[in-house]
């Protein structure tokens, strides 16, 4: 689904019946403070359509559609490097003015809390509940608190040598902040995340993700998060905000319209990552070689899917009704069983001592599994025979040590390992590697494996596990829900 498709054309019920209605085209200019101004996009608020400014500025704008109870009031226009402007129809000529954006980032900006507290009336919550809500059961939201990123930062305060960030690179958690406490500011400069204060706190929020003007690729992977991200923050008492929207209008808040916000590029600085020199986070780069891309797909249509359901980003506090099927959601789910569930498949075939099986992602826009470097598939192939008993392997994978319990057995792991001395793996991405063996699935590309038992099963159960990360890791930290079953399959003998 590309982005253009959830544009639908929606219209908008205001209550106040005493709005003046529109039946002709409307004529208007365009302006800026030094006179009119070409190429503006100039529409009715909620409403898809646009027509363009001509070389005067001109434009005229046909009547609100005419469905019953429709009375859209306002106009906006909007252009690359100017905020959203917007006026109310009238039966007079319209001047649409636009202001320029600010030249340049505030760096001393102070950032606003996500959270709702009626004493801050700028938080964004007061007036954004339904985004807060889904925003606060994401991964953005816990990424600079979440326990398990924690433990592997500090290595549970030093109790685990191991997997221990802090005590293996001592010097690399500023490094480590940028992507997950983009806010962060650390006088002492040591970025230690867990004693992150007030708004840096809350991870990857609102404020920090709407203050984003532009995010340039030209040194993918080696520039990343906040340092890729280039952000336009307003001068002391001011507000700005920048968004997907074309249309929003707020009085008192400049809002821009940023056609990033609805493109993967938005999301490459923090998805891809080469930190200390180990390609650890590689999803946005896996994106644009995936089918995905060919086809129009961006990393918002699969993670920030709309779920149909809010119709107001900001109901009751100045919001107009749209198209549900044009708002976002801010939920964001990644390697969750639901997600893999809709990838994963397995298709297996028996004949006589041999199965083969073809291991398939699809509806995916990268390699799986992708994000974090540890996280990874196991196919374990449990061939039975007719007294319950499982047969041995003659030909073909075996699981290798990593796969923990099921080392030896008949399967294959799929993962992205990262090799040290003395071929010691696995190993934590801020360790030395010197080599990286990638067996992870391909979108749309099935991977064939063909097994050869000792004798004829009577059935065989396939099964496809993921894990977020290695067995050790989470045995040694007591995680027990790190063995997540994404799919299986049962066949018989014919
Ligand atoms: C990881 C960065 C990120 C964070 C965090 C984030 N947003 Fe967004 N937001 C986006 C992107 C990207 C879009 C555009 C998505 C699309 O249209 O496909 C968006 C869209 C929106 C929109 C336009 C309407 C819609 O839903 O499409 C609003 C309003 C909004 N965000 C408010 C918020 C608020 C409030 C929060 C915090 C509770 C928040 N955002 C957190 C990136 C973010
Ligand atoms: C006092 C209420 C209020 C607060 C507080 C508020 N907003 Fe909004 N916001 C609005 C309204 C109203 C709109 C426009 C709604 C419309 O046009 O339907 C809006 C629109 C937006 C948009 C859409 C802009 C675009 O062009 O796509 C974004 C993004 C957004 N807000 C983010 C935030 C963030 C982030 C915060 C906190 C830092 C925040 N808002 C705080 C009321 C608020
Ligand atoms: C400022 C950095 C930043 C930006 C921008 C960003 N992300 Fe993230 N994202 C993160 C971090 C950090 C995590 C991991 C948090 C954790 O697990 O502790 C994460 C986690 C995720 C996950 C969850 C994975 C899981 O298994 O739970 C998904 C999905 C995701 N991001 C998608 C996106 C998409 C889509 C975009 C662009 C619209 C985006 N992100 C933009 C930093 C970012
Ligand atoms: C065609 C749909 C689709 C597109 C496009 C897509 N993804 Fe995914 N993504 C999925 C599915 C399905 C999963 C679950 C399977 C998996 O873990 O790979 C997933 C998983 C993830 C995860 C979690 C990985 C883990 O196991 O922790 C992250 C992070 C992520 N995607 C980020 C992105 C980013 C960033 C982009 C754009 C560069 C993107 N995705 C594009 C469908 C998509
Ligand atoms: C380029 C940005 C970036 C940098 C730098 C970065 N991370 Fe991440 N990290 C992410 C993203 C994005 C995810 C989410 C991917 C996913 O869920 O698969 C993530 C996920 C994780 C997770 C998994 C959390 C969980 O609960 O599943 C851990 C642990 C982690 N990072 C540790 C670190 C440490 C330690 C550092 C510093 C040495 C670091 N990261 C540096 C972007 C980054």
């Amino acid at each position: 689904m590309s982005t253009a498709h959830r544009i639908g054309i929606f219209f908008v019920a205001f209550s106040s019946a005493s709005a003046w209605q529109p039946t002709a085209n409307i004529n208007g200019i365009v302006v800026d403070a030094k006179g009119p101004v070409a190429g503006a996009r100039v529409g009715w608020q909620g409403q898809s359509e646009r027509v363009v400014a001509d070389e005067q500025g001109r434009f005229r704008l046909p009547p609100v559609a005419s469905a019953p109870g429709s009375t859209a009031k306002r106009i906006v226009a909007t252009k690359a490097g100017y905020r959203i402007a917007s006026t109310q129809a009238s039966d007079k000529p319209i001047t649409l003015r636009l202001e320029l954006l600010p030249k340049n980032d505030n760096a001393d900006y102070e950032w606003i809390d996500p959270h709702t507290d009626p004493k801050k009336p700028n938080n964004c919550a007061n007036c954004h509940a339904e985004i807060h809500r889904e925003w606060q059961h994401s991964a953005h939201a816990k990424s600079a608190t979440n326990p398990k990123f924690l433990s592997l930062f500090d290595g549970d305060n030093g109790k685990h040598r191991t997997w221990n960030a802090k005590a293996e690179h001592p010097d690399g958690s500023a490094v480590c902040a940028t992507c997950h406490a983009p806010t962060m500011s650390s006088p002492k400069l040591d970025y230690d995340i867990r004693k992150a204060q007030g708004v840096a706190k809350s991870g990857v929020h609102c404020d920090y993700c709407h203050k984003v003007a532009d995010v340039p690729t030209d040194k993918l992977g080696l520039r990343f998060g906040r340092d890729g991200m280039f952000l336009l923050r307003p001068a002391k008492g001011e507000l700005l905000t920048f968004g997907p929207l074309d249309d929003a209008v707020r009085p008192g808040e400049s809002f821009a319209h940023a056609p990033v916000y609805r493109e993967s590029r938005y999301c490459a600085s923090c998805h891809e990552g080469v930190v200390f020199g180990v390609h650890a986070y590689a999803t946005y780069s896996e994106w644009l070689e995936s089918p995905a891309k060919k086809a129009g797909k961006q990393c918002q249509d699969c993670h920030m899917t709309p779920t149909g359901k809010m119709t107001n980003i900001a109901r009751g506090k100045g919001g107009i009704a749209r198209d549900p099927r044009s708002l976002a959601s801010h939920h964001t789910p990644g390697g969750d069983a639901d997600m893999l569930k809709k990838s994963l498949k397995l298709k297996p075939s028996l004949t006589g001592r041999q199965v083969i099986v073809d291991v398939v992602a699809d509806n995916v826009g990268h390699r799986v599994p992708t994000g974090f470097v540890d996280r990874h598939l196991i196919l374990v192939v449990l061939a039975i025979d007719a007294k319950g008993a499982a047969i041995g392997l003659v030909e073909g994978p075996r699981l290798p040590a990593s796969a923990g319990k099921w080392k030896g057995m008949p399967g294959v792991l799929y993962a992205k390992q990262l090799i040290g001395d003395k071929k010691r793996t696995p190993l934590a991405f801020w360790m030395p590697v010197f080599e990286t063996v990638d067996t992870r699935l391909y979108p749309d590309r099935p991977d064939r494996q063909t097994l050869v038992f000792k004798n004829e099963p009577s059935h065989v159960t396939i099964q496809l596990w993921y894990r977020r990360f290695w067995q050790d890791v989470a045995d040694a930290r007591g995680w027990r829900d790190n063995d997540v079953l994404a799919t299986e399959s049962t066949i018989k003998k014919q």
